[in-house]
């Protein structure tokens, strides 16, 4: 039985200040534990006032990017052992943002990928379509190649370990949600795929988590799809009460 995930990525919001605030509002309000996983994701400079925070609680804490290189003359860069160190158990890699604005390939969030696991790191690796690719049919073609890019040389365990993120580029922050069908099918080709090239075993295990303007108000359906077992959340995760109303859906 996979247990839920919603995760709330916070991108570039929130200082320290306005991040405990948040933190702490969400663990007073998140009480029920037994089914489902919830993880925050601040920026960097927050993990560890957040660390803090959810300590003795059900609350996990992720952060939304790495760098590949186990330590070195990399300025500006975090590596998966200062993630670790700094109280993390995941780690967001690929998001479309930082596809279109850092240039991250498949390649690079492999390589990502691959040091996040040796650091006891579970990474939420993210992919989809941009509209323009949905458009011209090629929605299964282009998740297909960035499953098989990112998850290259990984080990069966360590697939059936991850989360993976189908985010459609374009209904990130864009208030246009994928409709329930669109959102289960991708996700049902995401499964077949883990199982065509792992075995039914990671298929069953990989827990996949559908992100692009989910809301309260329309959680509930998409959580309820066979294949979908939780919400990568954006803008209503900036929101106590719209974040806590999905992770509650
Ligand atoms: P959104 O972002 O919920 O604001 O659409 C989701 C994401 O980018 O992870």
């Amino acid at each position: 039985m996979r247990k839920r995930i919603i995760a709330g990525n916070w991108k570039m919001n929130k200082t320290v200040a306005e991040a405990k605030e948040l933190a702490q509002a969400i663990v007073q309000g998140f009480t029920r534990t037994d089914s489902c996983e919830v993880v925050l994701c601040p920026p960097f400079t927050a993990l560890a006032a957040l660390r803090e925070v959810i300590a003795e609680t059900p609350v996990k804490l992720g952060a939304q990017n790495m760098f590949w290189e186990e330590q070195g003359a990399f300025t500006g860069e975090i590596s998966a052992a200062m993630l670790k160190s700094a109280g993390c158990t995941y780690v967001i890699l690929g998001h479309s943002e930082r596809r279109q604005y850092f240039q991250e390939s498949d390649e690079t969030v492999n390589k990502k990928i691959l040091r996040a696991f040796e650091h006891g790191l579970i990474p939420i690796v993210c992919v989809g379509e941009t509209l323009a690719e949905r458009q011209n049919g090629l929605t299964h073609q282009v998740v297909e190649k960035q499953v098989r890019g990112c998850l290259a040389d990984l080990t069966s365990d360590q697939v059936a370990a991850l989360v993976i993120a189908y985010e459609p580029v374009w209904a990130i922050g864009t208030g246009v949600v994928a409709t329930t069908e669109q959102a289960q099918e991708v996700h049902a080709m995401i499964r077949a795929l883990a199982g065509k090239m792992y075995s039914t075993r990671v298929a069953e295990s990989l827990r996949l988590q559908y992100g692009g303007s989910m809301k309260p108000d329309n959680a509930a359906q998409l959580l309820s799809q066979d294949d979908i077992d939780g919400g990568l959340i954006g803008g209503a995760s900036l929101d106590v009460k719209s974040f806590l109303q999905i992770v509650y859906a």
